[in-house]
């Protein structure tokens, strides 16, 4: 494949985790990358490690606000003058089962990991209309299936599913792709927050036998953000183990 060399692209929520090993893979690749994260220490830090090896710049705004999403997207556009791959990474998870979860629970994991993606890709797409060209990355998650304790975090993943298969249809004819990475278990910050018997537990239910690492899931956003991967639109490609398939 071609690779994407000198495209501008911004990941959120890069300043640890899965958002952070794109944004590396990304850079590593060719491509100008423009993190972000509502940590301003966490972003600079992250950008700092990849400057030696690639290029990236970063720009701190809370993703899950109208501005803080356009905010982003106007300092890629003015800076760099394009914005040619948006890969939705930022997320978080509040589990508690459906009988027990607050109503601030659930709005603030629908509005971090479907409304923010509803921003971007609105502000986005109209950058990406114009110049004819995008790449849209979504991450969700395999959770989007159905998870115990999840309804919050599984509703929202589902959303992004969604929401991504309708911007296919919508955007294509402008060259604009749109796809979604949904990862199963993968070691980062956000996973190591469940308590160690339950991650022993869980990485028993993955088929190869272990939880996955944030490059598995980097190199699956680097394929969909291929300049050749013009003809793969509206999919949702799994990096979960084989997870996915069923109980195991
Ligand atoms: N780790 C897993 O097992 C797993 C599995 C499936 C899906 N995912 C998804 O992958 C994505 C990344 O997960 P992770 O495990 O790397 O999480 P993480 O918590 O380790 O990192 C997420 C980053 O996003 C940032 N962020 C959160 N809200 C933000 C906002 N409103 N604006 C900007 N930045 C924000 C955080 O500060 C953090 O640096 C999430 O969408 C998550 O739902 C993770």
């Amino acid at each position: 494949m071609k690779g994407f060399e000198g495209r501008i692209a911004l990941v959120t929520g890069s300043g640890q985790g899965i958002g952070e090993a794109i944004a590396k893979r990304l850079a590593l690749g060719g491509a100008f990358v423009v993190l972000n994260d509502v940590v301003p220490q966490r972003v600079e830090d992250a950008a700092a490690k990849i400057a030696p090896e690639g290029r990236a710049d970063y720009f701190v705004s809370d993703i899950a606000t109208k501005e803080g999403a356009e905010k982003l997207m106007g300092y890629a556009r003015e800076k760099y003058g394009r914005v040619d791959i948006l890969v939705n990474n930022a997320g978080i998870a509040k589990d508690r089962y459906l009988t027990k979860m607050s109503d601030e629970e659930w709005e603030e994991v629908i509005r971090v990991n479907l409304s923010s993606q509803f921003f971007t890709c609105r502000a986005a797409g109209r950058i990406m209309m114009e110049q004819k060209y995008g790449r849209i990355i979504n991450i969700a998650s395999r959770a989007w299936l159905g998870g115990p304790g999840q309804a919050n975090y599984s509703a929202s993943k589902g959303g992004v599913v969604s929401l991504t298969r309708t911007l296919a249809l919508e955007m294509g004819k402008f060259q604009i792709t749109s796809n979604v990475v949904a990862p199963g278990l993968i070691d980062t910050p956000l996973y190591r927050q469940l308590k160690p018997e339950v991650q022993e537990r869980l990485a028993k239910t993955v088929p190869v036998g272990r939880v996955g690492t944030s490059e598995e899931v980097a190199d699956s956003v680097a394929f969909f953000a291929d300049d050749d991967a013009g003809y793969l639109n509206g999919q949702v490609l799994y990096v979960c183990g084989g997870r996915s398939v069923g109980s195991y």
